[in-house]
């Protein structure tokens, strides 16, 4: 699909994808992290070198992100682990998603007259789900990893005492958040320095946060959600008027899921299975632009399939998905060769279908955080790893004493049938509020393995993660480099709002003229969107190659185990 990179705008040589035949490594010999962070890149290399395999790694690179980048995940989050062990082939999706509290119910955010209270699931204790995060460090550790979890804690251990310096990313989300920060005294604390966003470059310590990563060190799963942390999360919260309780903990485990797989262009696709929709949605559009020649394809057309190949799988997140715990999800019905046979031969080639089914919504959408990793090692393990607090600064409440915040995980739910949430997402009855379970996620970090080559990509971005990593993935189909995939331009629809955005010259005036002329609602945004980090696996050069997004502040960088870590560019 070697239009990709043209008709999106890219400009690339347009090589195609490789002529792929070659004696095929079993292993790297080297190892490669990409991260959003250069500080959480280095954890990763350092853990490595010290002997770690690339789980060991995600964990020290998992709590240094929770640290430095606290506007998209931390303790106070969850996240999703997808990893792949390479001398068994086993893979395992470790689900640390964040629960809702067992004082949870069905209409929590809604008015006397059934009307959604809008800031009550995004600002303060009632938005937050129990964390899984730290469930999740420890279950990786301790299942897969090779080191104590003394050892991969311990980057992140030395930078919260010595401090870390504050970056512009940092400072340009927390003025965003910054009012709602100041209203909660252990926000202010840890971010604010007189009532002010700190200064680029300022270091900031967070003892409270090495001491909780210490107890986690000591006792593992108890260390925090047992004990000292748990008692002050529970209390603290209970304090602010929110309902968490002891049951809450001790019942907070991660869930090993079995990942979602399937096959294109050669490629054995390994994703996010729910309560994430990345995985079904990607199988869903791979397989509908799998029976469509797009190499006949002009620039209008191939971005008019691309868009309503978007618009149906986004259509079948709305009315099917949600935590599999709870609600029947029909995983193979979804993924299906005949369901995407069926999607694909509703598609009219010359003009756009509208998204009308559901009430229409276009709400201002919020900027996404969630930050995603990406790790391959010197055996050929493999960990993709996105992990959030939802929003920039999640709830932007942090317990005293803690060091970290909580999440807003709560509006991930459908509050309300056809009620969009932060992201313009609507669900029904599969992604209800109910105690203890799991708001459906997009977080979709996902392998593709080939013969020639493996990469393990992610992204944060909210509703758009899905697309994100669909372009990704018809990129790398395409031969583009990591660090050219993690680059790309990037368009989104996802059902409703019947909108398809374009980041600024993503498309060129004809073709968004073109796609009028289709009847689709273009609109150009005026961000871009996505912080994509990519690892790559030549397994016939042995060369590995990794990405990170330009978009954003972060490394990637490859090295040897044992030995000091160059640059990549
Ligand atoms: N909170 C964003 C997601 O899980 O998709």
């Amino acid at each position: 699909m070697k239009q990709l990179r043209v008709y999106l705008c890219l400009i690339a040589v347009l090589s195609g994808p490789p002529a792929w035949a070659c004696d095929v490594a079993d292993k790297p010999g080297q190892a490669v992290v990409a991260s959003a962070r250069p500080e959480a890149t280095d954890a990763g290399l350092e853990i490595l070198a010290a002997g770690g395999n690339a789980f060991d790694a995600a964990v020290a690179v998992s709590a240094v992100l929770g640290l430095v980048e606290p506007e998209s995940s931390g303790l106070g989050g969850g996240g999703f682990f997808l990893l792949r062990d390479a001398k068994s082939g086993h893979e395992v999706f470790v689900d640390a998603r964040e629960r809702a509290p067992f004082s949870a119910t069905r209409d929590m955010f809604l008015d006397g007259d059934g009307e959604p209270i809008r800031r009550k699931s995004i600002d303060g204790v009632h938005a937050a789900g129990i964390p899984g995060l730290a469930a999740g460090l420890v279950h990786v550790a301790e299942r897969y990893g090779r080191l104590p979890l003394s050892r991969s804690l311990r980057p992140a251990i030395r930078l919260a005492e010595q401090g870390w310096a504050f970056g512009s990313k940092n400072r340009a989300m927390l003025g965003y958040r910054k009012e709602v920060l100041a209203a909660d005294a252990g926000a202010a604390k840890l971010f604010l320095i007189d009532g002010e966003v700190p200064q680029q470059g300022q270091l900031l310590r967070n003892p409270d946060y090495a001491k909780v990563l210490r107890r986690i060190a000591e006792h593992g799963h108890a260390g925090f959600y047992e004990g000292d942390t748990a008692k002050l999360l529970i209390d603290g919260v209970n304090a602010l008027g929110g309902a968490w309780s002891k049951r809450d903990f001790d019942e907070y485990s991660v869930v090993e899921r079995e990942p979602l797989r399937f096959r294109y262009h050669g490629y054995q696709l390994v994703t996010a299975p729910p309560p994430s929709s990345g995985g079904v949605a990607l199988a869903g559009a791979l397989q509908i632009l799998d029976g469509i020649d797009m190499t006949k394809l002009d620039a209008v057309t191939f971005v008019h399939v691309l868009t309503e190949t978007m618009r149906r799988v986004y259509r079948d997140r709305a009315e099917h998905l949600g935590d599999p715990d709870f609600h029947p999800v029909p995983v193979d019905r979804l993924m299906s060769l005949a369901h995407a046979r069926d999607m694909r031969a509703e598609i009219d080639m010359q003009h756009a279908t509208p998204s009308s089914s559901l009430p229409a919504a276009s709400p201002a959408l919020e900027r996404e955080e969630t930050t995603h990793f990406s790790i391959i090692d010197a055996d050929g393990n493999l960990a993709a790893v996105t992990q959030t607090v939802n929003l920039p600064y999640g709830n932007a409440v942090v317990v005293p004493g803690t060091g970290f915040l909580l999440n807003n995980e709560m509006d991930d739910f459908s509050m309300k049938p056809g009620v969009p949430n932060a992201f313009g997402l609507i669900g029904g009855e599969a992604n209800a509020i109910a105690p203890g379970k799991r708001p459906l996620s997009s977080m979709s970090p996902t392998f593709m393995i080939g013969e020639d080559q493996v990469a393990v990509l992610g992204t944060p971005g909210g509703s758009r993660i899905i697309s994100m990593v669909l372009l990704g993935i018809l990129e790398l189909d395409d031969g583009a480099t990591a660090q050219q995939a993690a680059a790309a331009p990037r368009i989104h629809h996802q059902y409703m709002p019947d909108v398809l955005s374009a980041e600024p010259g993503a498309l060129t005036p004809e073709v968004i003229e073109g796609l009028r002329a289709m009847g689709h609602t273009v609109e150009v945004a005026n961000r871009t969107w996505g912080n994509m980090h990519v690892a790559r696996w030549n397994r016939c050069t042995g060369d590995l190659d990794a990405g990170a997004d330009p978009r954003g502040v972060g490394s990637a960088r490859v090295g040897k185990a044992g030995s000091e870590a160059a640059i990549f560019e």
